[in-house]
């Protein structure tokens, strides 16, 4: 690791490519995300390896109801078999399961399995994995608003809304990541990304592994963080010093 380089807190990552992935090998578009289950795995490992606190995943938007229902299906399907297969493992290495998201479209069955999975790793100290899943960040900004609503509040700041959040108990992410080539949010985190440094890369999902990942977090490293500051605010050991 350079000198003064930390390993990302967060890390948030738009997860994109695997029917592109799958269409090039003339695969039916599903194959590319039983593919991409394959680079998770991976990702989440190298996370750990490195140091990284919080890895964010957006598995599924609240945009993605609108595809094909078999392909929405097998997605779901898939989710179910990666919670009945992995969660062990992930457990047996210290790591904590979230999900982020509304649920209110999920069958009973599998919002029952992330209620057990999310039991089963609550203890973990280790990697905080969250799975953003019927997520959208517009969805989670109007939740926290209607909350706000709910409790009787008038006068509204920034941190309530903030502490409202789906996702309140992790810090925003420092680095986003996004496979595919497309150079977008896709409704992801709207309101955390607010100061993420922003990384896209034409790799697409099921081809991303621990190389790729590290590349990213070096592109990381060069960036200097001023959040609204000038350069010669920072300490010496957060300046990047271009000319
Ligand atoms: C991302 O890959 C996975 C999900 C949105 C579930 P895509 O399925 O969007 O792959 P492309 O963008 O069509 O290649
Ligand atoms: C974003 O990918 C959502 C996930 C990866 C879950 P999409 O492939 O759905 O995004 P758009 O539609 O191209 O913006
Ligand atoms: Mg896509």
């Amino acid at each position: 690791m350079p000198e003064g380089c930390e390993p990302p807190r967060h890390v948030a990552i738009i997860m994109d490519g695997n029917g592109r992935w799958a269409k090039k090998r003339f695969l039916p578009r599903v194959a590319g995300h039983k593919r991409g289950l394959d680079a998770v795995r991976e990702v989440v490992k190298a996370c750990k390896e490195m140091g990284v606190g919080y890895l964010t995943l957006f598995a599924f938007s609240t945009e993605n109801w609108r595809r094909p229902q078999e392909e929405v299906s097998f997605l779901m399907d898939l989710f179910l078999r990666a919670l009945e297969h992995e969660v062990s493992k992930l457990h047996n290495n210290n790591i904590r399961l979230k999900v982020l998201g509304s649920r209110e479209r999920f069958s009973a069955d599998l919002s029952e399995r992330i209620d057990r999975a999310e039991a089963k790793t609550a203890g973990n100290d280790g990697l905080v994995l969250t799975i953003a899943a019927d997520y959208g960040g517009r969805w989670d900004i109007v939740h926290a608003v209607n909350q706000l609503i709910a409790e009787g509040q008038s006068a509204i700041t920034e941190s309530m809304v903030t502490e409202r959040l789906g996702m309140a108990w992790a810090p925003e992410p420092d680095l986003f990541i996004r496979t595919g080539g497309e150079q977008r949010i896709s409704n992801f985190l709207l309101w955390q990304l607010a100061y993420s440094e922003l990384y896209f890369t034409d790799l697409l999902w099921p081809d991303f592994d621990k190389a790729a990942l590290q590349e990213a977090i070096h592109s990381y490293w060069q960036r200097e963080r001023r959040f609204g500051r000038t350069s010669e605010q920072l300490p010496e050991h957060l300046r990047r010093d271009k000319l």
